[in-house]
């Protein structure tokens, strides 16, 4: 009997030396690098994600098997990747987590192996995904068989895609191919100064085009946020980081097939905010910021804005109404005067369909005076851009609640959740101007004839122009047709949507049977 005892004791001590090795990681000198490089370990990142206690590890003691320029005599402890599940904030999700103290995070064909067998476990219970990368990219001397690793990541991306929400947060270099998995998740975080994100790096750019440019200057934080859009948030540091996906994760259910998160409601949903009726001006060409009518209409002005430094014309993100999630797209008239152009669209397409996906409503503020006009645009596909807001909304079966502020011309009127593209419920303030064109241009292009060959042509534009407004610059026309369904005192916006949002909760939609449709991308 002490015998058996003494042999299990052998046993697991093994066992434990075993994962010892394992959570060691490349050991404490390439550790100490990585902090000096400003960035946590894998584990680290996982310890400040997860609840505490709640985080398990899968696959720990998976090897590669590669024998190739020396791997034979490579130890990888991990593989390079710590993969498993736990809670956060106390719901479950998934997550792999790059080690660059193994082999530079490299990916090889079981590093992969590890990511795609924790994607399917997130897939099959539904639960979200968190890729955590930090990486050197395909692991060089594993060659033909990492770059199956990586297409094996892919499939299961484009698999999961409005199943269960996938995230990834850049935390180090993510170079070559290895940008697609992120670029094939729902939202990309980067933190500032550490991460980077290119498909080609700075020297062959040189050797190919003759640019010189760093590393920052090409795929940093600041780019992807500002520039390419590519990056949705971004953060000073991980810890920050870390928490912001938290609190993302909140707004978000665990798949497709429930709805977000409901919490007990902890602001008035009857509130009415007299304040609101001196932030949209009752001129047409005075700008304001958007902003303050979000903050003042959702639950504690809490707004979690998406893509915030990018297309800054059209305003993202997440909010709750009465405790419960929804998606707001607003337009921003201190931007471009809240215009729609390639970049806005695009950034406002990719949210709605992320939030029709996931089962979260779509609040719209509209204030737009049309698509951006000019060349560039034009030979930039704003036809076909422009076209992926029409789609993406009319596309959406979750409640589309609309409330126009201001302006709203032309396609962009119809593009911004209008009734006709499916809207629910849609409201406008006494503010509205629903029309073709603005005033001005109206008047110009019918009566031009009559202006020219006018005593004062000054006069008679004038006079024309104020007829126009006086017809049409206002939300009475589209209320008589029904286009839209009330005219509101801004104060009351709060318990209007809410109480559009309440009632449509029950809301059945369903689209026409086809395999997919044919979006333009
Ligand atoms: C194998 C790698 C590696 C890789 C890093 N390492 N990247 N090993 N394959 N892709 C190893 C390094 O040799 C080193 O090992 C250790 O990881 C740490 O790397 P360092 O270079 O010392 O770190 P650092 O100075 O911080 O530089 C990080 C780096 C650099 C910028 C990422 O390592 C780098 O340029 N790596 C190669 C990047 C690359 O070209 N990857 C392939 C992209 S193409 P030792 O033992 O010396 O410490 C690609 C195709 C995917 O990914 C296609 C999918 C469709």
């Amino acid at each position: 009997m002490a015998e058996s005892v003494s042999l299990f004791e052998q046993k697991l001590r093994e066992l434990a030396k075993r994962r010892e090795t394992v959570i060691q990681g490349g050991g404490a000198a390439r550790v100490e690098r990585q902090h000096k490089a400003g960035k946590w370990t894998a584990r680290e990142r996982i310890a400040a994600l997860f609840d505490p206690g709640t985080f398990v590890e899968i696959d720990a003691f998976v090897t590669h098997r590669a024998k190739e320029f020396g791997m034979d005599k490579v130890q990888a402890p991990g593989e390079g990747v710590v993969t498993g599940y736990g809670l956060v904030n106390g719901r479950a999700v998934c997550v792999a987590s790059q080690d660059f103290t193994v082999i530079g995070g490299s990916l090889g064909e079981m590093h992969a192996a590890k990511i795609v067998k924790c994607m399917e476990l997130a897939a099959k219970v539904g639960i979200p995904f968190i890729s955590l990368n930090d990486s050197g990219g395909a692991r060089i001397q594993e060659g033909v068989d990492a770059l199956k690793g990586y297409g094996d990541i892919f499939y299961r991306n484009v698999q999961c895609s409005g199943v269960i929400p996938q995230i990834s947060v850049i935390l180090g270099p993510c170079a070559g191919g290895a940008v697609y998995s992120p670029a094939l998740t729902d939202f990309i975080f980067m933190v500032q100064g550490t991460a980077n994100m290119f498909i080609t790096g700075p020297q062959v750019i040189k050797a190919v085009t003759g640019e010189e440019v760093t590393v920052e200057q090409l795929g940093g934080a600041a780019v992807h946020s500002q520039i390419s859009g590519n990056a949705h948030f971004v953060a000073p540091d991980e810890e920050t980081c870390l928490q912001l996906l938290k609190a993302l994760l909140d707004y978000l259910p665990s798949n497709n097939q429930e709805d977000p998160p409901q919490y007990d409601p902890t602001d008035d949903p009857a509130r009415v905010e007299p304040a609101l009726r001196d932030v949209v001006p009752a001129e047409p060409n005075k700008s304001y910021d958007m902003h303050h009518v979000i903050d003042a209409i959702v639950d504690n002005g809490v707004f979690f804005e998406v893509s915030r430094d990018y297309a800054q014309n059209i305003i993202t993100g997440f909010a709750r109404m009465n405790g419960r999630s929804v998606g707001i797209i607003a337009s921003q008239p201190n931007v471009k005067a809240g215009c729609l152009d390639i970049n806005a669209s695009d950034k406002a397409a990719r949210f709605v369909r992320f939030c029709d996906a996931f089962n979260i409503p779509l609040v719209t503020l509209a204030d737009v005076p049309g698509y951006l006009p000019g060349v560039d645009q034009e030979y930039g596909g704003i036809i076909r851009h422009g076209a992926k807001l029409l789609y993406a909304y009319s596309e959406a079966t979750v409640p589309k609640v609309t409330v126009i502020t201001r302006k709203a011309y032309g396609g962009a009127y119809i593009a911004m959740c209008s009734r006709h593209l499916g809207a629910d419920m849609v409201f406008a303030l006494p503010t509205a101007e629903i029309a073709v064109m603005g005033p001005e241009g109206a008047a110009n292009v019918v009566f031009r004839d009559e202006i020219a060959s006018a005593e004062n042509p000054e006069e008679k534009r004038k006079e024309k122009i104020k007829e126009f407004r006086d017809v049409f610059a206002n939300p009475y026309v589209a209320a008589s047709r029904g286009y839209v369904d009330d005219v509101i005192d801004p104060a009351e916006i709060r318990p209007k949507v809410i109480g559009a949002l309440e009632l449509l909760a029950t809301k059945k939609g369903e689209g026409l049977p086809k395999k997919h449709g044919n979006m333009p991308v």
